[in-house]
């Protein structure tokens, strides 16, 4: 097995052991988010609906707040594991969070529940990211 797969089911792994503690009352589509980051760690994130429903937050921006409360800056690859046989493709706004600690060619992996891996770079699911260039 080559360092990438192994890196890839360990994500899976943790991505689905935290898909479980997904709070989704209201979508019933739980999802669990892992990123293995430049300290080494994994770091993980479900998502996390509010009954007042733009105060919902994505799987993805919770492992990445995880990781950055934890003292690292970088995410080296990241894994999203949707709840059925259909890829969870991550949303806007969660691309331009990746993107903040990412480069091009960071992997983003996502995993359908009957074992369905996608994986595209950084670079193929946000070209044209916003980023701040002042004068
Ligand atoms: N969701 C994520 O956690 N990540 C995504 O990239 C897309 C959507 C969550 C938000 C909401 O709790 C549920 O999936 C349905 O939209």
């Amino acid at each position: 097995m080559s360092k990438q797969q192994s890196h890839q089911l360990t994500l899976l792994d943790a991505a689905v052991a935290v898909q479980a503690n997904a709070h989704a009352p209201y979508s019933h589509y739980k999802v669990g988010s892992a990123l293995l980051a430049d300290d080494g760690h994994t770091y993980c994130g479900c998502n996390v609906e509010n009954v007042a429903s733009p105060l919902g937050q994505c799987a993805e921006g919770n492992a990445i707040a995880a990781m950055v409360a934890a003292g690292a800056s970088k995410v080296r690859e990241i894994l999203i594991a949707s709840p059925n046989s259909h890829f969870c493709s991550p949303c806007g706004g969660c691309r331009q969070r990746i993107f903040e600690f990412a480069d091009q060619q960071t992997l983003i992996h996502m995993a359908t529940s009957d074992g369905k891996i996608n994986t595209v770079t950084m670079e193929e699911i946000l070209p044209l990211a916003f980023t701040f260039d002042p004068d």
